[in-house]
């Protein structure tokens, strides 16, 4: 009988990306079929999050409702991965000694064999090293579920920011080489794949080895990707401001495949904090890299991420975040965070003596200032026509169709479910506080009435 895996992913996108690389190996090397109710499943696997404490805390709280389903499904196991597996190792079976098996973000491929070694007999399997690109080399050919797709390009982090566990549980930073991640990417676009997203935690520090001896930075990467018949699209998430180079800024120029959107993380306004943070950069040179970004692309949108309440920082601090974020303009969104300690990051050790009410206050002074940027930018798109790519069913109302622009808004309207995974041009209608509203005006592939759709208002 075919056995049945069940997973369930926290945190960012690079997890997505390694939950669905579990399912890959697990169905080619063992036979199993992903299912969407873990009491359903042989094996429960758990991609964990540790960025701040509230993501590890769910980790332990999920595992706790797991143990009831182990205990009612005879010969179920359980696995935990990702960050939070990552940095507690063995000691995660101390909290919860019922986990069959603890891996990293780099030993999943390994899944089969600990799986195996388990129900042999073998104690708890643990394996959470870095064996480094081994990951990609021993992965079976990825199965694309619907037109867009996550490439991870690059594992790791270098950049050891003052707050931020990633370095110590993704470890250092390693790019795929170039062949390798084209080769990713044209099995996608065979399988019908429009759009990719290469992913980094710094991924504008991408290096990848080509093969003469050289590398490629991530403008190279980009170009050759753009040249793989079926892929339109290309995006790239989440650079640092310290590496963005001028080839990457070059690539918004030269190639039209590149998506108008940036989520370039800056964290604070102020100088100081950005210092304490060892971000390795001041606001003046995030700001005049912005420039640089939208002179290359003047229609790019920029989103970004901030942490309020660091140790240390004041309410002089905090307001000279909001004055970046007037001069700057962040139309596509920010995600912000009140500073979380982690355990074993320099920030941890800060003395930090603002009280909780205060950061949470700050929080919300800061994300009024952005949804107020947000919505503006959404209202100038109303009664503009944007090219979409249709992902799918729209999440409020499954009648209706879902895509995003190329500056990566949400816009939903009526249409066809063969229109899915189809470019459409889509005349806007309506903005709200997430996501814009429209009607079809033209599908790729489809011959239309542009009258009876009602383009043009
Ligand atoms: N590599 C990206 C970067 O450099 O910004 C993303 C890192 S992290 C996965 C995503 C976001 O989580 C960060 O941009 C930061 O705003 C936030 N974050 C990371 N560590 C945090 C902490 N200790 N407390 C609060 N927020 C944190
Ligand atoms: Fe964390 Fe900084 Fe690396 Fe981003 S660049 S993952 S915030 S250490
Ligand atoms: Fe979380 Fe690890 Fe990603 S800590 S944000 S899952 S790299």
């Amino acid at each position: 009988m075919t056995e049945r895996v069940y997973v369930e992913t926290q945190g960012c996108q690079m997890n997505t990306y390694d939950a669905g690389r579990m399912v890959d190996v697990l169905a080619s090397e063992a036979g199993f079929e992903q299912v969407d109710r873990p009491e359903e499943a042989d094996l429960l696997l758990l991609n964990t999050c540790s960025v701040r404490e509230k993501a590890q805390e769910k980790v332990f709280s999920r595992l706790g409702r797991w143990r009831a389903y182990k205990e009612a499904r005879p010969g179920a196991l359980i696995g935990v991965g990702g960050c939070v597996a990552s940095q507690e190792g063995a000691d995660l079976l101390r909290r919860a000694s019922f986990v069959d098996l603890v891996f990293g973000p780099q030993t999943l491929h390994r899944l089969p064999e600990m799986l195996a070694r388990r129900r042999a007999g073998a104690g708890p399997q643990v394996d959470v090293t870095f064996p480094e690109i081994e990951k990609f080399d021993r992965l079976p050919e990825p199965q694309a579920e619907g037109p867009t797709a996550y490439v991870s390009v690059m594992e790791g982090c270098s950049k050891y920011c003052a707050y931020c566990v990633v370095p110590y549980t993704r470890g250092d930073e390693i790019s795929r080489p170039v062949a390798d991640v084209l080769a990713e990417v044209g099995q996608l676009a065979a399988q019908g794949v429009r759009e990719v997203n290469l992913l980094g935690q710094n991924v504008n520090a991408y290096a990848g080895a080509l093969g003469d001896g050289d590398s490629a930075d991530l403008g190279l990467l980009i170009e050759a990707v753009a040249r793989i018949d079926g892929i339109d699209r290309i995006r790239f998430t989440t650079s640092h401001p310290a590496a963005f180079h001028s080839g990457l800024i070059e690539a918004f120029r030269e190639v039209p495949e590149l998506a108008d959107f940036v989520h370039l993380p800056v964290q604070s306004g102020s100088d100081l904090v950005l210092k304490l943070m060892k971000r390795g950069h001041d606001a003046a040179a995030y700001e005049d890299l912005i420039a640089r970004i939208r002179a290359a692309r003047p229609s790019a949108v920029i989103a970004t991420d901030f942490i309020v309440g660091f140790p240390g920082e004041t309410e002089a601090e905090l307001e000279e975040t909001l004055a970046m974020i007037d001069r700057v303009g962040f139309d596509g969104g920010a995600f912000s965070f009140i500073f979380s300690p982690r355990p074993g990051t320099p920030a941890a050790e800060l003395t930090d003596d603002v009280p909780q009410a205060d950061k949470r206050a700050w929080l919300q002074r800061l994300q009024a200032r952005l949804h107020e940027q947000q919505a503006a930018a959404h209202r100038a798109l109303v009664g503009t026509t944007q090219t979409v790519l249709i992902d799918g069913p729209s999440r409020r109302d499954p009648g209706e169709l879902s895509g995003r622009t190329s500056g990566n808004r949400v816009v939903n309207f009526p249409g066809e479910p063969a229109w899915i995974g189809r470019f459409a041009e889509v005349y806007i209608t309506e903005a709200c506080a997430h996501s814009l509203r429209g009607r079809v005006a033209a599908v790729e592939g489809e011959a239309m009435d542009y009258a009876a759709a009602g383009a043009g208002g």
